[in-house]
């Protein structure tokens, strides 16, 4: 049997790791999925900074290289901003490919419209990724809470702003020295902006109310403060008083719309975030019939995030092959058969 043929676009902390762990768990994907797993391409911007992972391996910085490969089953976005992936994404559908991104700025801009196209085109689209590094919270809300009105979301959505307000709390650094760790760690986006003033986690948000409310709130509106303005005096204040500082993303549904916000909150012991701690997220759904489900897992980094795109692999194996699963609201694929996707 042919094996399952993948584009990787980007090679730095998410498509190292995606590279690695599918070398790692070629034997249990070759069991799931019944077909060998390759990467057969890899994109990157400076390919002078780069090295082949294999000899069978193309390397390019040319996307017209990858997307006129004979054959071709996922691509795999993790790359940085909009533009240009959201275009890559899109003649990836448009040539039948089914596609996974990790790319949060991206698709809080244009999942809607990536969303319609793979429908249109009959391929999947996994973006587990883009929320919560290594939490499944997408495929949680996608596929498990269906029946459920959903009322609230809350969550702790950057994993590098967790991660620095906790060191700056126990190790008494400078905010600085907390984000360098951060980098170093590969918790951060490139350009840390994102992640420090909010906008991570307001992108993340908004994907989230999307989907659980099948709409997003007016940008414009909605309130995003970073964590930029703490101060380790304040850090320490605070503390002394038994509280701690965490960065949440909270989104209810009411009858009036939708209630937005990405802040620092003050937390004490009681409050469910209190210990999570470092580069953890957490995520708080209330339903209408469930009542709350917590979720809590690493937010941010090379393993976490490339095993939510791993799962993203099966998720689109599983809803590519079967009818049953089609999911309207969603937009997801259907595919009656495909020689590679059978298992
Ligand atoms: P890195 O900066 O480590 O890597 C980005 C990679 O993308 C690099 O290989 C870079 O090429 C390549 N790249 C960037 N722009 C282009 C372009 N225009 N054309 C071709 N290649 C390009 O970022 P991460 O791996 O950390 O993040 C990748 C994506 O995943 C981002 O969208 C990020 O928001 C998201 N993400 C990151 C998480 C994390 O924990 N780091 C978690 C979840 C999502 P080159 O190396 O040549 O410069
Ligand atoms: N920079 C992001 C974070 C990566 O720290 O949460 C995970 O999306």
């Amino acid at each position: 049997m042919s094996a399952l043929r993948i584009a990787l676009l980007g090679y730095g902390t998410v498509g190292n790791g995606v590279y690695k762990t599918i070398q790692t768990h070629q034997e249990k994907l070759k069991r799931i999925l019944g077909n060998d797993v390759k990467i057969v391409a890899i994109l990157v911007k400076n390919i002078e900074k780069h090295l082949a992972p294999d000899s069978d391996v193309l390397l390019t910085d040319d996307f017209k290289e990858i997307i006129t490969l004979d054959k071709l089953d996922v691509v795999i976005d993790a790359i940085v901003g909009k533009e240009p992936s959201f275009s890559y994404l899109q003649q990836a559908i448009n040539k039948g490919c089914h596609v996974i991104t990790a790319n949060k700025e991206m698709f809080a801009h244009h999942g809607a419209e990536l969303k319609q196209l793979a429908k249109e085109q009959g391929v999947t689209l996994g973006f587990e990724a883009t929320v919560a590094g290594g939490i499944p919270i997408i495929q949680n809300l996608r596929q498990l809470l269906n029946v459920n009105n959903i009322q609230k979301v809350q969550g702790i959505l950057n994993g590098t702003s967790n991660f620095i307000l906790t060191k700056m709390r126990e190790d008494g650094c400078s905010f600085e020295t907390a984000l360098k760790v951060a980098q170093e760690n590969g918790y951060a986006e490139a350009d840390p902006t994102n992640d420090i003033e909010g906008y991570d986690a307001f992108y993340k948000a908004m994907i989230l109310s999307e989907l659980a409310f099948g709409e997003k709130p007016d940008w414009e509106e909605s309130i995003r403060i970073g964590i930029k303005p703490i101060t380790p005096e304040q850090i320490k204040l605070f503390t002394s008083f038994g509280y701690r500082f965490k960065h949440i993303a909270s989104i209810e549904k009411t009858a009036a719309g939708i209630i937005f916000s990405v802040k620092p909150v003050l937390v004490n012991e009681t409050h469910p975030f209190y210990q999570i701690e470092g580069v953890q997220n957490a995520v708080s759904i209330d339903g209408d019939i469930v009542g709350n489900i917590s979720l809590q897992g690493p937010g941010a980094g090379m393993f976490p995030t490339a095993s939510a795109i791993i799962e993203d692999l099966v998720y689109i194996n599983k809803y590519s092959f079967s009818p049953t699963f089609l999911d309207e609201q969603n937009g997801l694929g259907l595919k009656l058969s495909s020689t590679y996707w059978a298992i």
